[in-house]
């Protein structure tokens, strides 16, 4: 299980580097960022998460096989954008309804180093963006207006002292 690291961490505000070879290291690792994002539990869980600042994300909705995503592209977003209420491990107990397209298109390379290109919707695509955002630094508050975010900033730091 590796440590989640939360708000306030500097590295979840960096931007993420490709990934080079895909070798047995990359693997271990996302295999070891799937066990830790099942177990905090939580759908999605990106490297600078747990303080790796490297291109990839794991993600796994209720029905679906966990997928890895090494150097990911979002090469396409649908015209219809839809609001749904996001959360993120790294910032618990913090949720706000957020817009975003309803479809994308991505493009990455799984634990095996095989390309792969994926449609996604629903839940799939959601938790995609949220996660392809961690890679750029970019956290779901960011997509809030300012008021909304600092509000949400200031309640989770409050939470803390609880
Ligand atoms: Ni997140």
């Amino acid at each position: 299980m590796l440590d989640i690291v939360t708000l306030g961490d500097e590295v979840l505000r960096q931007k993420a580097a490709v990934v080079g070879d895909i070798d047995g290291s990359i693997a271990k690792l996302a295999e070891n960022m799937i066990r830790t994002m099942q177990e905090a539990p939580g759908i999605g869980l990106a490297a600078p998460q747990v303080g790796v600042l490297k291109r990839m994300f794991v993600c796994q909705i209720e029905g679906d096989k966990p997928r890895v995503f090494i150097n990911p592209e979002i090469i396409g977003t649908s015209e219809e954008r839809g609001v749904f209420e996001e959360g993120c491990l790294s910032i618990p107990g913090i949720y706000a309804d957020v817009l975003r397209p309803d479809e994308i298109s991505i493009q990455a390379w799984n634990e095996r180093g095989r390309p792969f290109t994926l449609n996604a919707g629903g839940l799939l695509a959601r938790v995609i963006q949220h996660e392809y955002d961690h890679l750029q630094g970019v956290l779901f508050l960011d997509h809030l207006n300012q008021k909304k975010s600092e509000r949400l900033e200031k309640q989770y730091y409050k939470s803390l002292r609880a």
